[in-house]
Formats: structure tokens, sequence, C-alpha cells
């Protein structure tokens, strides 16, 4: 058994997207700071309409799966398909892009609060012009596990393995097989799991702090950051004084080169090229 450590810790940065959608991007801020597959990290917190109410107007994507995941409010999607998904607190969307979609994400309040992610996953060259695809993804479809001391996880993708039992999540049989779930730990609780070896995977924190790794080897990491972990075959978790809140991401590494213009994420320039031509003529999806 090798336990993860954290080996690099990647700050959220505060930005904006859509119509002005208030957020935090740690993963995709730049470049060289992605965690093969997975592309970007948004989170988007807050109790003022005024920094989410003007939603994601109509955008396009092609060549990866955009995964929204709500822990709070009310966002309706709508795409070219002619799919409309009503994206409520606790429930998800997993939606590949393939060879491309146009679609909006709106928020259906006013008032209130509006919480959730946004994540990127890469796909791999030989499915990234596949046919868009989507998937609404409700509460009551994403198994919610209790830890003995009081935790618990949410599995929204792939295969979790807590205390003996298998937990399968909604999202299975994904190229880059995607692990995805939401911990809540008490002051003091911990949670440690099986991750696949040659893996990537990280951590992100969004309420309070955690340390991560074995007892030898335990390192803070602060809320809103992504904490990558080492290579090994199992993490560890640990709340401190406070309760703690995180997201759990692992996933298969595709190893292949990415170039990556706004919300088109390729393989070489000629497709990105491609990819712009084929949007100005109304070709993209
Ligand atoms: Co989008």
């Amino acid at each position: 058994m090798h336990t993860r450590t954290l080996q690099q810790v990647i700050r959220s940065i505060p930005t904006s997207d859509g119509g002005g959608v208030k957020l935090r991007r740690s993963l995709g801020q730049a470049p060289g700071l992605r965690l093969d597959p997975f592309l970007m990290l948004d989170e988007f917190s807050s109790e003022n309409a005024d920094d989410y109410i003007a939603g994601f107007p109509d955008h396009p994507h092609r060549g990866f799966e955009t995964v929204t995941y709500m822990l709070d409010g009310h966002m309706l999607h709508q795409d070219h398909l002619g799919n409309q998904g009503d994206l409520q607190s606790g429930g998800a969307q997993w939606m590949t892009a393939g060879r491309g979609i146009i679609h909006s994400e709106m928020p259906q309040q006013e008032s209130g609060r509006m919480r959730g992610f946004q994540l990127w996953v890469n796909l791999p060259a030989r499915e990234k012009m596949k046919p868009a695809a989507y998937r609404d993804i409700q509460p009551e479809e994403i198994p919610l596990i209790n830890l003995p001391d009081e935790g618990q996880v949410k599995v929204i993708a792939g295969t979790a393995e807590i205390d003996g039992k298998i937990i399968l999540g909604p999202i299975q049989g994904l190229s880059t097989e995607p692990l995805f779930l939401d911990v809540l730990l008490p002051a003091g609780g911990h949670f440690t799991h099986p991750l696949v070896p040659d893996h990537n995977a990280f951590i992100y924190p969004y309420e309070n702090r955690v340390e991560i790794g074995s007892m030898a080897e335990r390192r803070a990491l602060e809320p809103h950051t992504a904490g990558v972990l080492s290579a090994g075959n199992r993490m560890e978790v640990h709340a401190g004084d406070a309760a703690a809140a995180f997201l759990v991401l692992a996933a298969r590494p595709l190893r292949e080169p990415v170039v990556q213009y706004g919300p088109f994420v390729m393989n070489t320039r000629e497709e990105i090229e491609q990819a712009i031509a084929d949007y100005q003529n109304s070709r993209l999806a």
C-alpha cells in the first residue's frame, strides 16, 4: 500500500465566464495548470444574484466533456440538439461535447444561493469527433454513503469502495474512467479510498482546510485550492478542527498533446482551426 502525498498546490483565482458569472478557477487558469485528463475546474458560489444572474448564454464546445455539479441552486440547460435539462441542488449534468455542441446554462432563480462546480474532462483523440451526448443526473441517482464517523460520500462518477462495499456512481464506462466523489467530514474525521495507481488525482476542499496523506507525510490543503496527489494506490484525507467538504477527482491520463482555444480542445492546431471554421460556418455539430 502506498498512500498518496500532496505533490502540487494550485490556488484558485477569481475570474468570470459566460455572461459574467463570478467564479474561482483552479485547474485550467493557465495551460501548465491542468492535470491530464482534467482540463479545468471552476467553483461558483454566491448569495448575490448579480454574481450569477447573467448565466452562460449560448456557446460552443468541441473535443471534451463538461460536467456541472450543483450544490445549491437551479439552472436550466438547453442545447442545439433539443435537450433541455433542469439542474437542481444536488444534481449533475454530464455532457460529452464530442464533435460539437452549442448550449446555454441559465439560472432559474433571481435570489438565493447558487453554488457548484464545472469540470472539463478531456476526450482521447479517437473520441473527440464522436456525436455529442448529454446526461442529466438527478440528486436521487447519486448514491450517498454514510461513513462510520458521521462523514458522508456522494458518488457522482466511477466506482467507490467504502468499508469493503462497492458503490457504483451513475457515470460509468468512459475511457478516462473518472472517479468523482463529494465528501463531507465532521471535525476530526477522516476518509481513505483506494485509487488506481497510474491515475492522476486531485482533491479540492470547498469548505475549510483538510490534511492529506498518511501520518508521516501529512500536509495541509487550504479551501478553494486544488491539491494534486503523488502516485500511489490509496488516498487519505483528514478534516481539521472544523467540518470539511471536498471533491475527489481521479482519472486515467490520456498522454496526448492538448491544444486549446477557448471552448475547443483538440490535439493539433489544424484541428482547432477546423473547429473555428466549422463554428463560423454553423457546421460545428
Ligand atoms: Co458550456
